[in-house]
């Protein structure tokens, strides 16, 4: 009896990792839409496009090398063998290992030292977003011109061409803001704060990763990144800061608003992310899944199945009717 409950809790497992597999792979669909969208080697930012500058400039010089060193290994053991001058072996070495390397180590340097004044006095930032890095999800807030912060979660937008502040914190362990066709990474680290700029130079949707291991879900924790032309960041913004409408009574009811936020609703749980637009967002679980009804119900009934180590607790206790509309209800918070 025990083994046969081992063995179907192991069959169990594996079919929950491979829905994940699946899952992850379906996200991966639905954003690859734009191809690319997770590739440092087809920037969309300012930095990204001087680090693949540089990539390629080493790429070209490390082909370059190595041809040089194969074809004096293949000479060397393929030529003709007949005896050098001494002051001819001296010259080899003295200018293959020694003036060689020099010279190509100088080129990269003076390079790669030519890149760094412009990541290091970045422009004024003309956007600042504060994100708090939560276990296995991303607490977003952009400051307002009035300096209130407009919480929101999961989903990055941004406008075109003016450079975003990123001000980094974590409360428990360390995660890794990356949006690789923006930029490089910056970790959040508790009891610090990071600030990372980037100025994104490509309107479209490019994805972002946790770049540290943080747990069991670290993998779910990505965030699709819009780059809007300013006007249209704009109005997303201003569709942001609209409070929703009233609506179900079961989302307190059934006591989910003692972790999230719908402001204009519920306004006092703040464990969870901010639910207030989120009909709007392509992903639920932080781009573990695309936001669809039957993975949102599925989400409410054991999100733990979908996101081990989610702090969300499972809601399959909950009748099926109200477990359906609180998810249609969700669904129509555009
Ligand atoms: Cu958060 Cu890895």
């Amino acid at each position: 009896m025990a083994s046969h409950y081992v063995g179907g809790h192991l069959a169990h497992r594996t079919s929950q990792q491979l829905l994940r597999v699946v899952s992850a792979a379906g996200v991966g669909l639905l954003l690859a839409g734009c191809e690319f969208e997770q590739s440092a080697l087809h920037p969309a930012g300012r930095d990204a496009e001087e680090l693949s500058g540089l990539t390629w400039f080493m790429f070209a010089g490390a082909v370059v090398v190595w041809s040089i060193v194969m074809g004096v290994t293949v000479y060397a053991v393929l030529g003709r063998k007949r005896p050098r001058t001494e002051r001819f072996a001296d010259l080899f070495i003295l200018g293959g290992g020694v003036a060689f390397p020099t010279i190509c180590l100088a080129i990269l340097l003076v390079y790669g030292l030519s890149l760094l004044p412009s990541w290091t006095s970045a422009d004024a930032p003309g956007v600042r977003i504060h994100v708090k890095a939560e276990q296995y999800w991303w607490r977003l807030g952009y400051e307002l011109p009035d300096g209130r912060v407009l919480e929101t979660a999961n989903e990055l937008h941004l406008p075109n061409d003016v450079t975003a502040e990123f001000v980094l914190t974590s409360t428990d362990v360390i995660h890794s803001l990356w949006i690789p066709a923006l930029g490089g990474k910056m970790d959040a680290i508790p009891g610090r704060t990071n600030v990372l700029r980037l100025t994104p130079t490509k309107a479209g949707t490019y994805r972002g990763v946790c770049a540290e291991f943080c747990g069991p879900s670290h993998t779910f924790m990505a965030f699709p990144v819009v780059v809007h032309q300013p006007a249209d960041f704009a109005a997303w913004l201003e569709a942001e800061r609209t409070p929703a409408a009233a609506g179900s009574e079961l989302f307190a009811a059934s006591g989910c608003d003692a972790c999230h936020t719908i402001r204009g609703v519920a306004e006092t749980g703040k464990v969870g992310p901010d639910l207030t637009h989120f009909g709007s967002r392509t992903t639920i679980g932080a781009a573990t899944l695309p936001n669809t009804r039957e993975n949102l119900l599925a989400w409410l009934a054991d999100p733990q199945r979908i996101k081990p180590g989610a702090a969300m607790p499972g809601y399959a206790s909950l009748p099926e009717a109200d477990r359906t509309a609180i998810a249609d209800y969700l669904m129509g918070l555009k």
